[in-house]
């Protein structure tokens, strides 16, 4: 009676690569072969979860260096049963330097990023020179990056950075629905403004 009441949870959804020296081979872990998008950053999934589930032809591949929230998402993944879901648990810079093939991914979600907002911290963002050419590095050609964040400063610099690179073009910034906001979107909407930027890569 007990096991029958039990819910039965599918499999781990986390990549747990052979090889953490060399890129991924990402169609081994999603079931279908569809275009990749990746939530860098994913925090407690909600944008990741809510994503997923309206766009089953898409594999969103969620990375964060959390293990806690990663294996949060994990067990809601594991009692929904999504197919079209992967968890990386990861640091973004390396992820995308040495883990993600290149040319590999259609869109970058990057929502809120740490800002590390005292200068003496300024070196442990994620966003600088070398992690752009690792986007571009990893990005299909036409390949979407879009940023959010209530972080003001960094916004600026962000979209200083990806706007000086003349192999990436301006195009209008990504929005969510409200289905698909972000907590870090929800908590913030109401407080300030919040900067947007998105830019997709030039053949
Ligand atoms: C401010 S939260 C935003 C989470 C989510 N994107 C949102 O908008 O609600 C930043 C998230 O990025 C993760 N993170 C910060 N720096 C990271 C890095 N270098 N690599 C991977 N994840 C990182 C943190 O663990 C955290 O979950």
């Amino acid at each position: 009676m007990v096991r029958e009441r039990m819910k039965v949870l599918k499999p781990s959804t986390r990549i747990m690569p052979d090889n953490w020296l060399q890129p991924i081979p990402l169609e081994k872990y999603f079931p279908k072969a569809q275009p990749v998008e990746i939530d860098l950053g994913c925090g407690k999934g909600r944008f990741l979860l809510a994503r997923a589930k309206n766009h089953p032809e898409t594999n969103l591949l969620g990375i964060d260096r959390m293990l806690r929230r990663i294996r949060k998402i994990d067990n809601r993944l594991r009692r929904r049963g999504d197919e079209n879901v992967r968890l990386l648990r990861m640091e973004g810079f390396y992820a995308t330097t040495f883990l993600i093939p290149p040319g590999s991914i259609r869109t970058y979600y990057i929502f809120h990023p740490d800002p590390w907002p005292k200068t003496r911290h300024a070196e442990n963002r994620m966003f600088n020179p070398r992690f752009v050419e690792a986007l571009h590095r990893t990005l299909e050609t036409g390949g979407c990056v879009h940023i959010a964040t209530d972080h003001l400063p960094y916004f600026e610099i962000i979209n200083q950075t990806m706007s000086a690179d003349a192999r990436f073009e301006r195009v209008e910034p990504f929005v969510a629905i409200d289905e698909e906001k972000t907590d870090f979107e929800l908590w913030y909407q109401d407080k300030g403004p919040i900067g947007r930027c998105s830019f997709r890569k030039r053949p």
